[in-house]
Parts: C-alpha cells; sequence; structure tokens
C-alpha cells in the first residue's frame, strides 16, 4: 500500500531505505488491525494480558527498566540559530543533528516491521486540528497511538487533501539510553526519537507534536498550544465555564479534569465535563474568545494514587480496553499500584519480579494507563466540536510545599502572564531525575515549548489586544503541606471549591482582597462547609507571606534574566511593580 500523497511515499521510502525494515506496514486504524497487533504483542510477551474477569481487554506492557519516563537531558530543539530555541531549550544545529540521528536510525528496523501512522489530533473535521505521519518500529507505539490519537484511513484521507504533515520518525532502538535522543526540527516540521519506548518520548502526536512543534507554529499562526487540561464546569443553573488549566506532569491534571463533585454540589446540580486532560489547543474566535480543542483521542495517565476515593471517573474510564505500563499484578493478574487503596495486595512488581518492599514501590512511581477518552463517564459530547469550547479562565498550578496560597487572581492579562511565566514546582516521576526538587517551569512547558521562552512570553502577551475578551488568569496549589509533612488541602472532588470561587470571579459573583502578588480570596470566600480542615489549614492556604513572597520575587527576578534583552518588557515591569509593592 501507499498513499495518494507523492511527498509521502517519497519519505517512507527514503526511511525504509535508511532503516531497512523487514516489511512496511500502512495502518488503517481498524479494529482488525488492532487485534492483530495485539495477538502479536501477546505472542512475543511485549503485551501480558490481565484477568480477563476484572479486566477485559486489557494487558499490562512492562517497560526496559531504564526506560520510563520522558529525557528531558536527551530531548533537544535544532534550529537553525541557536537563541530561536532558547535558554530553555537543549539544542544541537539542524545538520549536525540530522547526521547523529540518520546514522543511529541506519539499518536499525533490520528485522522488524516499519509501521506507517496517520494520525489527526483533534477532531477530524475542525479546523483547528493538525495531522501527522509517525513512522515507527514498536507495536506498542502503534496501539497507543491508536487509542491516543484520531490514527488510520481518516487522517489519511484528510492529509493527502491538505497535502502536508509532521513527519515523526521513530525506532526503540535498543533501549541503550545511551543511544537515546529526542531530537525537534520545528523549521522542517520534523521530528526524529530513538531509543526509547516510552509514551513522552515514543508516541510523537503528543509531547513532540502537539506540544513542542506544535507551540513555533501557534506561535507563527497566532494561537497557542499548551500544556493543559481542560474542564467545563455546569453550575447549577445549566451554564456550562470551561476552564484550561496547566499544571505539571503529575501535578494533577488528568485528576482535576475528570472530577467528581462533592456530594453536597452534586445534590445541588453541579456537573463536571472532562474535555482534556494534558494539552489544550486554542486561538481567538470571532467573539474574541479564546476557543479551545484537545487535540488528544485518548488519556495517558499517571496509575499510582488513582483510586475510587480519589479519581472514580478515571477507575470507571480503565476497567476495560485498558493498556497499562508498569504497573504491579495481584495474584489473580489484576493491575495494582500504591494508592489504589481496593484492599487487594500486590504479587508481582512492575519488572516482574515476586513483589518485596526491600525492592521499593511495586508499581513504578510513573506507571501509566492508555485509555480511549471515549470510555470515560464524564467525557463531554462538545469535546468533539469542530470548534471548540469557550475558555472562561486559564489557571497555572504547580506542587509548592510552602508559600504558595491555594488559589489567587491575576489583576490582569499581563499579570497573568508573569505568573505562569514564574511558576514553580516540585520535580515528579514523570521525567528521569531527581524528585521533589523545585524548578521553574514557566506555564508548565519547560519540557514542552519548542522555542525560546522569552518569545513565547512575548506571543503571550501578544493576545491582549483590541476586541479580545480573554480568560481571567488564577494561580492555585493543591500541595502546600503543613508542619507535620502532609497536604493542608484535602484535593481532588473538593479542588471545586476553588473552581466555583473562579467562576464566581468570572462572573463578578465573589470578593477578593488586593494584595501585591494577586486577588486573594478570604477564607470566608470559599465554600469550606463539610470540610475537615485543621486550623493550621485554615488559615495558611489563605495566607500572603510578604516575607517569603519578598525572596521569591527576587528569585523570579533572576529568573527572568536568563533571557537577557530578548524578555519582554512588559513581564520585566510586572516583577518590579510587584516587587516594590512587597517593599
Ligand atoms: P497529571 O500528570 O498532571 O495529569 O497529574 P495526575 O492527575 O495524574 O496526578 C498526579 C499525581 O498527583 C497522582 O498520584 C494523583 O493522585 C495526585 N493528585 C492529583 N490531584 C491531587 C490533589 O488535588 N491533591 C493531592 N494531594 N494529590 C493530587
Ligand atoms: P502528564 O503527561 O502531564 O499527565 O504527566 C505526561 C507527561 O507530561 O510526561
Ligand atoms: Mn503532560
Ligand atoms: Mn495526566
Amino acid at each position: 500500500m501507499s498513499s495518494r500523497l507523492e511527498s509521502l511515499n517519497t519519505w517512507v521510502a527514503e526511511v525504509a531505505r535508511l532503516t531497512r525494515p523487514q516489511a512496511v506496514h500502512w495502518c488503517d486504524g481498524s479494529e482488525a488491525e488492532y487485534r492483530a497487533l495485539l495477538a502479536r504483542m501477546q505472542a512475543d510477551g511485549t503485551l501480558l494480558p490481565l484477568n480477563p474477569d476484572t479486566h477485559p481487554d486489557s494487558y499490562l506492557h512492562r517497560s526496559h527498566p531504564d526506560d520510563v519516563a520522558r529525557v528531558e537531558h536527551l530531548t533537544f530543539v535544532c534550529t537553525r540559530a541557536r537563541e530561536d530555541a532558547g535558554p530553555n531549550n537543549n539544542w544541537m544545529a539542524p545538520a549536525e543533528a540530522h547526521a547523529k540521528m540518520d546514522a543511529l536510525f541506519d539499518g536499525c528496523m533490520q528485522g522488524r516491521t516499519l509501521y506507517v501512522i496517520p494520525y489527526c489530533m483533534g477532531p477530524i473535521d475542525s479546523p483547528l486540528s493538525r495531522c501527522g505521519v509517525e513512522i515507527t518500529d514498536s507495536p506498542y507505539v502503534v496501539a497507543n497511538m491508536r487509542i491516543m490519537t484520531r490514527m488510520g484511513a481518516p487522517a489519511l484521507a484528510r492529509i493527502e487533501r491538505e497535502g502536508h504533515f509532521v513527519k515523526g520518525l521513530h525506532s526503540i532502538g535498543e533501549l541503550d539510553p545511551e543511544r537515546r535522543f529526542i531530537m525537534h526540527f520545528p523549521e522542517e516540521l520534523t521530528i526524529k526519537s530513538y531509543g526509547s519506548g516510552y509514551g513522552g518520548n515514543a508516541l510523537l502526536g503528543k509531547k513532540c507534536h502537539a506540544l513542542r512543534i506544535a507551540s513555533w507554529q501557534a506561535r507563527q499562526e497566532g494561537w497557542l498550544a499548551e500544556h493543559m487540561l481542560i474542564v467545563g464546569v455546569e453550575t447549577p443553573d445549566g451554564q456550562v465555564h470551561y476552564i484550561a488549566a496547566a499544571f505539571p506532569s503529575a501535578c494533577g491534571k488528568t485528576n482535576l479534569a475528570m472530577l467528581i463533585p462533592p456530594e453536597r454540589y452534586r445534590r445541588a446540580g453541579w456537573k463536571v465535563w472532562t474535555i482534556g486532560d494534558d494539552i489544550c489547543w486554542m486561538r481567538p474566535g470571532p467573539d474574541g474568545r479564546l476557543y479551545a480543542i484537545n487535540p488528544e483521542a485518548g488519556f495517558f495517565g499517571v496509575a499510582p494514587g488513582t483510586s475510587a476515593r480519589s479519581n472514580p471517573n478515571a477507575m470507571a474510564t480503565i476497567r476495560a480496553n485498558t493498556i497499562f505500563t508498569n504497573v504491579a499484578l495481584t495474584a489473580d493478574h489484576q493491575p495494582w499500584w500504591e494508592g489504589i487503596d481496593d484492599g487487594k495486595l500486590p504479587a508481582v512488581d512492575w519488572r516482574g519480579r515476586p513483589y518485596d518492599p526491600a525492592n521499593g514501590p511495586a508499581a513504578h512511581p510513573n506507571a501509566r494507563f492508555t485509555v480511549s477518552a471515549k470510555q470515560c463517564p464524564s467525557y463531554s459530547p462538545m469535546a468533539e466540536h469542530p470548534q471548540g469550547v469557550p475558555i472562561s479562565a486559564i489557571v497555572f498550578g504547580g506542587r509548592r510545599a510552602s508559600l504558595v496560597p491555594l488559589v489567587f487572581q491575576a489583576r490582569d492579562w499581563a499579570h497573568g502572564v508573569l505568573i505562569g511565566a514564574s511558576m514553580g514546582s516540585e520535580t515528579t516521576a514523570a521525567a528521569t531525575g531527581a524528585v521533589g526538587v523545585m524548578r521553574r517551569d514557566p506555564m508548565a512547558m519547560k519540557p514542552f515549548c519548542g522555542y525560546n521562552f522569552a518569545d513565547y512570553f512575548a506571543h503571550w502577551l501578544s493576545f491582549d489586544r483590541p476586541g479580545a475578551r480573554l480568560p481571567a488568569i488564577f494561580h492555585v496549589n493543591w500541595f502546600r503541606k503543613g508542619q507535620d509533612g502532609r497536604f493542608l488541602w484535602p484535593g481532588f472532588g473538593e479542588n471545586l471549591r476553588v473552581l466555583e470561587w473562579i467562576i464566581k470571579r468570572v462572573n463578578g459573583q465573589a470578593s477578593a482582597i488586593d494584595t501585591p502578588i494577586g486577588l486573594l480570596p478570604r477564607q470566608t470566600d470559599l465554600d469550606l462547609e463539610d470540610l475537615p480542615l485543621s486550623d493550621e489549614a485554615r488559615t495558611t492556604l489563605f495566607e500572603f507571606d510578604r516575607e517569603g513572597w519578598r525572596a521569591e520575587l527576587a528569585s523570579i527576578g533572576q529568573e527572568l534574566d536568563r533571557y537577557g534583552a530578548r524578555l519582554p518588557a512588559a513581564l520585566r515591569q510586572q516583577q518590579q511593580r510587584i516587587a516594590k509593592a512587597l517593599g
């Protein structure tokens, strides 16, 4: 088979000449094709079937133990001019990067099948959607791409019609961390990824295309490609308010996107609708509001911590037709992870060894599930809407054990851009390296912005123009800790109480106090009824610590210095204004 698009056929032929596969398979995305892939992967041990009585059509994949997360130190943005990649990215000259990658790809698919995966990011009929083609030698990647994107014949038809697509070349290579690179060539709309099968490194539609390449395209075309969930909150009057929220990896996006309202809210008529849990593409509509789509079709969610109590929607979503990666198993082959809270015990750990606590957690801390969004009970029909949903509020947030209050609001758009640009968060297991180290992660895009952050901040600022009706901007922190080192805020479903205040602020129905860092609710401005909050929580979550914020603003100032003269002056002015107000 081949396509009606000459440039696609030529590229596939070139790649096949370089990588020398045993066979070439063009993916049509059909059920039969998926079944055949699953059978093949069960035969060679790539997938283990889970207990069919409790988890029908679900599988466990155990990755190479050194291939469990994104590798930010091996991820590069290869622009002609180094400054275009910015201090926020690893950079390599395009010619050097191509040469390096092509040497790795040389002959790497011998004895393997080369799969051609045409995919569409976003609803197939949406003008906001963008297409790509991933070439891979990993059936696991094909199966995951089928869940995570609109993959196969309809995507190919759109690509043939449009005549252009993002090119992604992937091989698992030898799964050797010494021979592993994730390279992006935004000027060529090209990705080359070698040596990893992990989602964020290998499902090229996701981080590589929908964030790094798309953010570059978005800047040129006047839209935004963001690391954000999209959630619809239906208030008792039947109105749905859409909120987009940027939290770093493993900081609560999937959970917030699938939130189930606390009992009292449910009875009052509140509902929550899931649009997306990781990526948001948005652009100004004719009415000046920002309209957003979720470019993905599935969830690649963190398993540990997911339970019937913390995220019942996720648990319902993954009951069947799910691929689990690096979870543990119970004696009767059910998936298991820390925090699942199901009363069962792990028998085999994520590496396939009999479970022994001396070896660490039973599931890898970054164990994941891949599942179709359509299986989520709260999945919104609006997620398939070609024009997207209008965004009422943008929320930034991260893991901050100290200083940062539960919620505050930006004074205006430029202040909101500064709040996003100065986000900090403690690192998590979603990327290799130390966990729990505070780092700056502007707009949760540190690992994902395909160009210089200074230009990115300027792009964000540019949306504030005549005729724009921009969302209000907020910052949240679900992860503040008390003296005893435990989280002060119950989080999960209770986060709706914060979303309620946010929606009321947008509608001019809630009050706030003016502080140098922004508009803070008083305890009494939030509905905290029935919440077992300690006195410490009641004060700490709402407090504005002037002394602490002075140090924070100084640290933010240093962060902005990294971008030198390229940094937009408006951002520096915002930082100076706040620093001055703090005295
Ligand atoms: P994502 O990677 O940003 O989508 O984050 P997830 O929603 O998958 O959550 C990552 C981890 O943080 C999981 O272990 C969750 O159980 C935990 N988590 C999510 N939301 C909250 C919250 O509101 N409070 C607390 N304490 N933990 C949370
Ligand atoms: P996450 O997605 O944001 O849900 O963790 C994967 C990632 O960012 O690596
Ligand atoms: Mn993510
Ligand atoms: Mn997630």
